[in-house]
């Protein structure tokens, strides 16, 4: 069986990279943590990992065991501020799944808002904030979007983060993917736009190793005691020594090396699928739709064969049966 369904990108020299990282705090003879220490990790592993994601001025960051932790944290902590009134998400018409099962089991009602080629159309959100239940948190993956493999426009992200602050409006922010973007060519990110009011999520799973099992979610300055104390309740924070690795890694270059690599894997994956399948991509797109008619799409996922050469083979299969 080739995997075309699942997205984990990885290269090979990531686990070595890691066992690396532990050897080396070993090696420092530092004694582990004695204590669980702050929910939202310690000053020390944050501020290496801030540093790595390039937060926005005026954000704080806390950690936690997990991207999908990051973002329920980031949800929790955007409705909190939101306020009971207006416990509503606006989202894209196609998104991330397990937001979509996270929010169904918390019980929060959900509003899928189309979208063109640039991202969410404004107009759909300011006519949603217009009714008789507003929204009052907005959930966004503006670059590398999942499914949709598209990135937002900075003018599209400007439209958005002007009609969020004229609203009211929480944001938040998923990064899951964006590293994956060239960061020299991505749009500002909503938290850069709007620091005060969106609440970001990475996964550091994605960005390094699996292996780690780590996550970071961003607050607006005032809002980090209200992360963390969803993280103490909810029992997510990160666990410290892996904590302490990965911000070595973010310290001495690994970490943005194979963050580097996993992009060139990328874009090389990207050519191999437009040679080999032009026309094809995989995976219902059921789970993904929020809204609107059944979309004539499959998610096709070049991250999920650990090497090219099955990718290839996966895609050889799958040419003729797509053309007939
Ligand atoms: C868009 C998006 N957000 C968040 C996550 C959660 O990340 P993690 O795998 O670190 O839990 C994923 C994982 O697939 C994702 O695709």
């Amino acid at each position: 069986m080739h995997d075309l369904w699942v997205n984990y990108p990885a290269v090979p020299e990531q686990e070595a990279a890691v066992a690396g990282a532990l050897r080396a705090l070993l090696e420092r003879g530092d004694p582990l943590p004695a204590e669980y220490g702050p929910p939202e990790g310690a000053g020390a592993a944050r501020q290496a990992i801030g540093a790595l994601l390039g937060l926005a001025p005026g954000q704080a960051v806390a950690l936690t065991c997990g991207g999908q932790s990051a973002l329920g944290v980031a949800f929790a902590a955007a409705l909190a501020a939101a306020g009971p009134g207006r416990r509503r998400i606006a989202m894209e018409a196609h998104s991330f799944p397990m937001a979509r099962h996270f929010l169904a089991l918390e019980g929060v009602p959900t509003l899928g808002l189309p979208m063109d080629a640039e991202g969410m159309d404004p107009a759909a959100l300011e006519q949603a904030l217009g009714g008789p239940e507003p929204p009052g948190v907005l959930y966004l993956m503006p670059v590398v979007h999942n499914p949709l493999g598209l990135t937002y426009s900075a003018a599209r992200l400007e439209a958005l983060a002007a009609i969020a602050a004229r609203h009211g409006l929480w944001v938040v922010e998923d990064e899951a993917y964006a590293f994956l973007a060239d960061p020299a060519r991505r749009p500002p990110s909503l938290a850069s736009l709007l620091p005060e009011r969106v609440f970001g999520m990475w996964s550091l799973s994605k960005m390094v190793s699996l292996s780690l099992r780590l996550g970071a979610v961003s607050t607006p300055a005032g809002r980090l005691a209200d992360a963390a104390e969803q993280i103490r309740i909810r029992g997510l924070t990160a666990n410290p020594v892996i904590a302490a690795a990965t911000a070595l890694l973010a310290g001495d270059g690994t970490a943005a090396r194979l963050m580097a690599a996993k992009r060139a894997e990328g874009a090389a994956r990207r050519a191999l699928a437009r040679a080999r399948a032009a026309e094809v991509s995989l995976a219902p797109a059921t789970p993904f739709r929020l809204a609107g008619d059944e979309a004539p799409f499959f998610r096709l996922s070049l991250g999920g064969e650990a090497e090219r050469d099955r990718l290839a083979a996966g895609l050889r299969r799958l040419a003729p049966l797509l053309r007939g």
